[in-house]
């Protein structure tokens, strides 16, 4: 697989994750953010499943374990879990998620080689500012402690993996193997 195909199936598994995650907690909120944003992150799954199949990638991973929610923040100890935060923390949490997918996102625009998910990452991008803002607008205190220890999560798969970030064919390798190194100070 290209490193092209890993980071695909990474954004397919991460937006399912959430998509999956806020309509278990919000479906019936009577706030009609959560509800957009709902309908968004399963229209971003659908288009990333849809890249991947039109690539013929195989084989497609499908567990959300492998999201950047689990498989990163979860796993490293950065949150803790996320079926008992309350709705404050859940903003906090997805503030986390858009900021970061972002980052990706535009990492992969100048850095990825394939015209279909680069497509695809551009119709996203665009969704998740919309995201981002709406979260960024009710902060509370604990994102910057939180925002802290998550870029010390990163700045330490950058000194394992090297600066190349997600380009590098070990570091998705070892991702979907579960055998990625993570340290960040605990974070509830
Ligand atoms: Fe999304
Ligand atoms: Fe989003």
């Amino acid at each position: 697989m290209r490193f092209d195909d890993y980071y695909m199936n990474f954004a397919y598994l991460s937006e399912k994750w959430l998509a999956d995650y806020l309509s278990r907690r919000f479906s019936s909120s009577q706030n009609s953010d959560w509800h957009e944003q709902i309908e968004d992150e399963r229209r971003h799954t659908l288009a990333c499943e849809a890249a991947l199949n039109l690539k013929k990638v195989l084989p497609i991973v499908h567990d959300t374990n492998f999201s950047l929610q689990v498989g990163l923040y979860y796993k490293s100890g950065l949150i803790g879990d996320p079926e008992h935060f309350s709705e404050e923390e859940v903003r906090a949490l997805c503030f986390l998620v858009e900021r970061r997918a972002l980052g990706l996102y535009r990492f992969y625009l100048r850095h990825g080689s394939d015209p279909t998910y680069k497509a695809v990452t551009k119709a996203i991008i665009k969704d998740e500012m919309g995201h981002s803002k709406i979260h960024a607008r009710r902060t509370c205190e604990t994102y910057q402690s939180l925002i802290a220890s998550e870029r010390e999560l990163f700045s330490g798969l950058t000194a394992t993996y090297g600066s190349e970030g997600m380009t590098s064919l070990r570091f998705w390798q070892d991702f979907f193997a579960d055998r990625l190194e993570l340290n960040v100070h605990a974070m509830a």
